[in-house]
């Protein structure tokens, strides 16, 4: 098993990695502050491993709260039944919620941990790879409104990220190649030999090799580690994080969510990104080869199937999260393994890089 230490004062947690990590018992519950469970997960997850989390939990009184599957059901409605189940039962401050699934439970289960009583404990058991490379570390919770994603959110961290690689076993090629967008994302923001890694190493990481899995997901936790100790609450460096993400959002958005998965948005994103850092005169067309070919390898899209208005991206990218004062920033590359967030990019250049992709 390996451990990543997140060093957050009094908030401070360790990601447990590794195989049958579900049956360890004791690691589940020495995170348990009273004897009174939630579980929250959804209908396609709770069938396959719902009942190891039980095994560990014979002696606390738990409540299983099941969600329907998929990104819809991450909204308040969902959380205010949430906290209605809770309050009826009623769960006290004491109460610890193990958040089973991928990021959509650990999103929506963090954020009602954070908010019931003011905030109660809560434990990640991220089971898409997606999550155990990235949402279920950090600490940002939170659920959609209507006009955007992830609209009402809080920063809670949890106790204890554990990270069974035995979940992967289940997760389809499509998801898991969601994942590695996200993998492959802290390589180029600040790990160049991490990207290099990736690309020798991309056959075993698909065949879902242990040692490979182990070495992606704690390399990726440890990246995130680093930026998120240094800015826990996005008042800087973490926008680094958001790689590819400004892009992507707008193509989530423009497409209703229906046809890329948030990864393979992000994927988009990052050829979009590399392609502005080159208009930029930061980055060459051999670089921006170098990003298309590992995420083609990776089995991730590098081109829009249908044409989107470049005009309707463009004012969709304004309502990103980090827009600030109507001023859009974006990350993009200085070099493969170096992101930096820039202000004020020139609109023409913004343009032609999505006419040339969306147009
Ligand atoms: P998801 O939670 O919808 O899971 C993807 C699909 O895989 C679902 O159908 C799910 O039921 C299924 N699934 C999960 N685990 C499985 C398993 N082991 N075997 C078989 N099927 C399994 O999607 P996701 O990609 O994990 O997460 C996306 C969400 O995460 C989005 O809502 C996004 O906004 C959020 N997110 C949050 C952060 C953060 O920092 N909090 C970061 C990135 C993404
Ligand atoms: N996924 C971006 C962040 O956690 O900040």
């Amino acid at each position: 098993m390996n451990e990543v230490h997140i060093a957050l004062d009094e908030r401070s947690y360790d990601i447990h990695i590794g195989k049958a990590l579900l049956s360890d018992h004791s690691l589940l519950t020495s995170s348990l502050k009273g004897r009174q469970v939630v579980v929250i997960s959804n209908e396609t997850v709770a069938p396959l491993y719902l009942e190891q989390i039980e095994r560990a939990l014979v002696d606390y009184e738990v409540h299983t709260i099941l969600l329907s599957d998929g990104e819809h059901t991450k909204n308040l409605n969902t959380y205010s039944e949430i906290i209605d189940q809770m309050i009826a039962v009623p769960c006290d401050r004491r109460c610890t919620i193990i958040a089973l699934g991928g990021g959509v439970i650990g999103d929506i289960a963090g954020f009602v941990a954070a908010t019931y009583q003011r905030g109660i404990p809560f434990v990640q058991v991220p089971t898409t790879l997606l999550a155990q490379v990235d949402s279920s570390v950090g600490g940002k919770t939170g659920v959609n409104h209507p006009v955007g994603k992830n609209m009402i959110g809080a920063f809670h961290q949890p106790q204890k990220v554990i990270t069974d690689l035995d979940t992967l076993s289940t997760l389809d090629d499509r998801q898991f190649s969601a994942g590695l967008a996200e993998v492959i994302k802290y390589g180029l923001i600040n790990d160049f030999v991490f990207f290099q890694w990736i690309e020798q190493n991309l056959e075993k990481v698909m065949s879902k090799d242990a040692d490979a899995l182990t070495f992606i997901i704690s390399r990726s936790c440890e990246s995130k580690r680093d930026i998120v100790e240094q800015d826990e609450q996005e008042q800087g460096v973490r926008a680094l994080l958001n790689l590819g993400h400004t892009f992507g959002h707008a193509i989530e958005t423009a497409t209703e969510y229906v046809e890329w998965l948030h990864g393979e948005a992000v994927a988009l994103g990052m050829v979009m990104a590399a392609d502005l850092s080159r208009r930029l005169g930061w980055i060459d067309q051999a670089d921006c080869q170098r990003l298309n070919q590992v995420l083609v390898a990776a089995r991730l899209p590098v081109a829009l199937r249908q044409p989107i208005d470049p005009v309707v991206l463009r004012k969709l990218m304004q309502g990103d999260k980090k827009v600030l004062d109507g001023s859009l920033r974006l990350v993009l590359m200085k070099s493969l393994g170096e992101a930096v967030i820039v202000e004020d990019v020139d609109n023409e250049l913004i343009m032609e890089t999505l006419q040339g992709f969306a147009g």
